[in-house]
């Protein structure tokens, strides 16, 4: 099964995606974890990506469809399927990926959209913390880590992301509204659009999720 989640910066994406790969036996490609990657490991695209991250604008399309394109023709491990976390994120990336899809004859199921409102999103954004190592995300409220400062899962060091800043966040929510807001109505006219209330606890959402599969038909694993 290959499945999109859109929705705002906050709205719980990163969240749902690691506990559906669990439950689905799917591969997470998050843009935001993949180019995050290449800043720490300095390479070419990193160093190209990393202005843009930093002032919570997009990067260039070309350099994320390219690492997209490779991963989803590519990578065998996500044969299985996938779950798409920030990708696509305008009209442009959706037509790439539509076109790299129907290249491989691999068509998206579902576009889950994760409707959240401002006040929630500004305070899961402002007060998330993320394990420099393995990824695990953390809020102060609410799932601080057992110990301040240091990662439950693997003890490495847990950070605020530079781009969860206020004033980077504002940038980033327009950038969602004026980029990202637009292909939802793309989707919506393909058919795949299902709406999800992410407002509510994640594992609300992740169950309401598996009822809509569950009532068209898409079992588990397929
Ligand atoms: P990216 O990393 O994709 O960031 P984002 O889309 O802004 O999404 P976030 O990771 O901020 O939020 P999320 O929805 O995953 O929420 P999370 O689950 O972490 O992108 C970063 C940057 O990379 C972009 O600004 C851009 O520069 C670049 N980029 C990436 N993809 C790109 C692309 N395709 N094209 C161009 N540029 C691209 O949750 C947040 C917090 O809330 C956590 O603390 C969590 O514990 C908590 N939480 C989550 N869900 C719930 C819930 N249901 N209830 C209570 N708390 C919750």
């Amino acid at each position: 099964m290959r499945l999109v989640l859109l929705g705002p910066p906050g709205a719980g994406k990163g969240t749902l995606a690691n506990l559906l790969k669990e439950t689905l036996g799917l591969a997470h490609i998050s843009t935001g974890d993949m180019l995050r990657e290449e800043i720490k490991n300095n390479t070419a695209l990193g160093q190209e990506a990393k202005r843009f991250i930093e002032t919570g604008k997009l990067v260039p399309d070309e350099l994320v469809t390219r690492l997209i394109r490779q991963k989803i023709s590519v990578d065998p491990q996500v044969k299985r399927g996938y779950l798409l976390d920030g990708f696509p994120r305008n009209k442009q990336q959706a037509e790439d990926l539509d076109k790299i899809l129907e290249q491989i004859q691999q068509p998206l199921d579902y576009v889950m959209y994760l409707e959240a409102t401002l006040p929630v999103i500004s305070a899961r954004l402002t007060g998330r913390r993320v394990c420099k190592r393995c990824g695990a995300l953390f809020h102060i409220k609410n799932k601080p880590p057992k110990k301040e400062g240091v990662c439950d899962r693997c003890s490495g060091p847990v950070y605020q992301r530079p781009d969860d800043k206020e004033e980077t966040i504002k940038t980033r929510l327009d950038v969602y509204l004026k980029d990202t807001a637009p292909i939802i109505d793309y989707y919506k006219k393909q058919g795949k659009l299902k709406k999800l209330d992410a407002d509510q606890s994640a594992e609300v959402v992740q169950d309401v999720l598996m009822k809509i599969l569950n009532e068209e038909g898409k079992h588990h694993n397929s």
